[in-house]
C-alpha cells in the first residue's frame, strides 16, 4: 500500500465516523475552503443546542445549512430566478467559478430543518461549500448541516485543524482534517429573499462578481446593526403577542400561556421537565412558535430560566421578544 492509498482509506474512514457521530446527533468539526465548520445535523433539535453548548455562544444567532448541491437546497429552501442565478454561477464544488457565497431565502413548506438552527426565522442562510472531504460528507449524509465556524465565541475562526483541536478538542469527538483553509474568511452573505438583493456579511466573494450576476450592486441590508450580527436585529423573529419573562405560573391570567421549566410546572408547554438546560433550548423555537397564537392565547408568560450556560443564550432570546416591564416571580 503506498502513502496516497493510505490517506484516501483515512479519509474515507474519517467521513464514515463523521456521519456516524452526525446521526447520533453529535457535532463534529469539519474543513471548507473558508474556515472550518463546527457541523450538526440541522434537522436534530438537540443536535444543534449541543453547538452552542461547545461554542459557549451567549445567543442564538441563526446558523448557515451546508449541503452539497442546489439540488438539495431547493429541497428546503425557495429560489427565485435571481437567486438560483447565483447559486448556479457560484455553487459547483470543484468547478472554477465556486465562491464562497451564502444565500438567505425562504424556507420551503414542511422543511424539517431545526426552529433552533434558522433561530425560528421564516427564512434560511444556505451554502455549498468548496472542499472535498466536507462534500463528500455532504453528499453522503442525508440532511444538511448546520455549522457555524469552530471556534470559542468571541475567539477567531480556525483555519486548520490544529487550531479547531487546540479550541475544541476535548469537546468535540472527531475532526475531519482537511489541512489548511484556501480562503481563509467566512463566506459572503446575500439576502436573497427579497429583491433587490442586499449584502448581510461581506466575505470571500467580492461583490463585483455578484453585481456582474445580477446586473445592479447588492447594498449593504442596513448600516451598522445588521451587518455585524444579521440575524439579532430587525428580522429576527418575534412573537406576535406580549411575552414576559422570569414569571408565575401562579400568576398567570386566564387567556395567557406559561412556558414552564423543570418539574414544578402543569402547563402543557415544558421546556424541560427535567430542568436541562440543553433540552430547553433545544425546544425553545419550536414551543414559542406553538404558543404564538393570537386566537388562542392574550399573551406568553414564561418562567424563570437559569443564568448559566446555555441558559444565558436563552434568556438573551427570550429578553429580545420580551415585553419591558414583566413582572418578576422572586
Ligand atoms: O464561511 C462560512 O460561512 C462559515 C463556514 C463554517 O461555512 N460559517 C459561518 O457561520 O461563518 P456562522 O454561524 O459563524 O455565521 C452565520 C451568519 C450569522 O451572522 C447569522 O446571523 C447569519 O449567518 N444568518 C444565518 N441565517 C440567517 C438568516 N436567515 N437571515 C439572516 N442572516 C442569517
Ligand atoms: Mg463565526
Amino acid at each position: 500500500m503506498n502513502s496516497k492509498v493510505d490517506l484516501g482509506y483515512l479519509q474515507n474512514k474519517s467521513i464514515d465516523l463523521a456521519c456516524e457521530y452526525l446521526a447520533r446527533g453529535g457535532a463534529v468539526a469539519i474543513p471548507t475552503e473558508t474556515v472550518y465548520g463546527l457541523a450538526a445535523d440541522a434537522t436534530n433539535d438537540l443536535a444543534i443546542a449541543n453547538v452552542y453548548v461547545i461554542k459557549n455562544r451567549p445567543s442564538f444567532n441563526p446558523l448557515i445549512l451546508h449541503t452539497c448541491s442546489l439540488e438539495r437546497a431547493a429541497m428546503f429552501g425557495v429560489f427565485s430566478s435571481q437567486a438560483l442565478a447565483l447559486a448556479e454561477q457560484f455553487w459547483a464544488p470543484g468547478h472554477p467559478n465556486h465562491c464562497p457565497l451564502t444565500l438567505v431565502v425562504p424556507l420551503q413548506q414542511g422543511h424539517g430543518i431545526s426552529e433552533l438552527a434558522t433561530a425560528g426565522l421564516a427564512t434560511a442562510a444556505i451554502r455549498v461549500p468548496n472542499h472535498p472531504l466536507t462534500n463528500k460528507l455532504l453528499r453522503a449524509y442525508p440532511n444538511p448541516l448546520a455549522a457555524p465556524s469552530a471556534n470559542i465565541s468571541t475567539r477567531i475562526s480556525a483555519t486548520n485543524a490544529e487550531i479547531v483541536r487546540e479550541a475544541l478538542g476535548d469537546k468535540i469527538p472527531h475532526i475531519i482534517d482537511g489541512g489548511q483553509c484556501a480562503i481563509g474568511i467566512e463566506s459572503t452573505i446575500i439576502d436573497a429573499s427579497v429583491e433587490p438583493f442586499t449584502i448581510l456579511r461581506h466575505g470571500g466573494t467580492p461583490t463585483e462578481l455578484i453585481e456582474r450576476v445580477l446586473g445592479y450592486a447588492p447594498l449593504p441590508a442596513d448600516i451598522g446593526d445588521v451587518i455585524k450580527s444579521p440575524g439579532l436585529m430587525k428580522r429576527h423573529y418575534a412573537p406576535s403577542i406580549p411575552l414576559y419573562m422570569n414569571q408565575c405560573e401562579r400568576d398567570a391570567e386566564a387567556g395567557d400561556a406559561f412556558l414552564g421549566f423543570g418539574g414544578e410546572c402543569r402547563s402543557p408547554h415544558n421546556l424541560s421537565p427535567a430542568g436541562s438546560l440543553i433540552e430547553a433550548a433545544a425546544n425553545l423555537f419550536r414551543m414559542l412558535h406553538e404558543m404564538d397564537d393570537p386566537a388562542k392565547f392574550n399573551a406568553i408568560r414564561v418562567a424563570p430560566i437559569p443564568m448559566r450556560g446555555i441558559g444565558l443564550a436563552i434568556n438573551d432570546r427570550l429578553q429580545r421578544a420580551a415585553v419591558p416591564a414583566g413582572l418578576s416571580c422572586v
